[in-house]
């Protein structure tokens, strides 16, 4: 199969594109012929050696992905061959920047037909996070207010929508460029971040949802409400310490299931949840895609085609 993978961690010119092995299905497992796989912020993490030391080389890249079911092995009752599905890698794994992955049949779900591939692989990781993160760890509440930092990042926006659904009230960072762009996922008051302090402009927030890291999560904790919580995903494994005793800081575990990835279908088909901008490239482009993403600053997704 041809695959986008790195020969050594490193910068995007380390990503190379070529022939390698085909994947063999374990019990429990399928073989998926991807059609789509998406770049997330932990792509270019895992290049560049900032997640973890990789030892086995040549590595491939890519976590999230959508396809067709080529091969079934023995164990796997739920999926047969031709069946389209879409997914997100076992956790801390990659491999979808491939023609072909093998996989464990649990953790995927059928495609729905109305969506394409590019679609569902752009939708299936910053959906998991989101629904993680704004659902299950914020538990976010009708009527409560959120601040979302990056609104117009992948699990940002994401976020952004999720959150409207849910009956929040909904205020997003985002650069000038993009504040149209985060009104019209349903923020109800975006603030461009280059302007305006949001500290001085956001007080009495209920929650926090931090996609940013750095200096933007930590001065998060000044615009909760007393008992109000921060999740955080872009600041390491664990939250933040919280300066003040008297809110949550919390470290979303996104763990992978099909019963997530059920509810981002929901979701979409429900219409309470749109799929973001999609920007598309070839595997062949995988490094040119990573300096895109590394960058931080276009909008939505950016997605391979096969
Ligand atoms: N399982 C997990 O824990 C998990 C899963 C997924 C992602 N993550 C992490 O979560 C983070 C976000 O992921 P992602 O895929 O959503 O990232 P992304 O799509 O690459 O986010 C890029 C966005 O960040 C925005 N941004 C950059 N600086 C900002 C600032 N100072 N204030 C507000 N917005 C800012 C940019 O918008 P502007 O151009 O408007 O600035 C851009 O749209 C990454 O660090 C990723 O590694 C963790």
């Amino acid at each position: 199969m041809k695959a986008a993978f790195i020969e050594a961690q490193g910068g995007p010119e380390q990503l190379f594109y070529g022939l390698m092995p085909d994947p063999v299905a374990g019990p429990g497992q399928v073989i998926v012929d991807i059609q789509a796989a998406s770049v997330n912020g932990a792509d270019w993490k895992v290049r560049n050696g900032s997640y973890s030391k990789i030892t086995r080389f040549p590595y491939i890249l890519g976590r999230d992905f959508s396809g067709v079911v080529a091969e079934v092995a023995p164990g796997v009752a739920d999926f047969k061959v031709g069946d389209e599905v879409f997914g997100v890698c076992a956790a801390g794994q990659e491999g979808a920047y491939a023609e072909k992955i093998a996989i464990d049949a649990a953790i995927l779900a059928p495609k729905p037909s109305r969506f394409s591939h590019m679609e569902m692989a752009a939708v299936a990781l910053i959906g998991l996070t989101a629904l993680v993160s704004v659902e299950d760890t914020l538990k976010l509440k009708r009527g409560e207010t959120i601040l979302i930092q990056g609104g117009a990042g992948g699990v940002g926006g994401f976020a952004v929508q999720v959150a409207k659904h849910l009956g929040a009230r909904v205020i997003a960072t985002a650069s000038a460029a993009n504040v149209d762009y985060v009104r019209g996922l349903g923020a109800d008051q975006v603030i461009d971040y280059a302007k305006v302090d949001f500290t001085q402009a956001v007080s009495g927030c209920d929650a926090v949802f931090d996609t940013v890291g750095g200096d933007v999560a930590t001065r998060s904790f000044a615009v909760l409400r007393p008992g109000g919580r921060a999740a955080f995903i872009a600041s390491g494994g664990s939250a933040p310490a919280s300066p003040r005793p008297d809110v949550q800081s919390l470290r979303p575990s996104v763990g992978r299931d099909r019963k997530h990835l059920t509810r981002i279908v929901e979701l979409l088909e429900a219409g309470a949840v749109t799929v973001p901008e999609i920007t598309p490239f070839h595997l062949t482009e995988a490094g040119m895609a990573h300096r895109v993403s590394e960058a931080r600053h276009f909008r939505g997704k950016l997605v391979f085609h096969t």
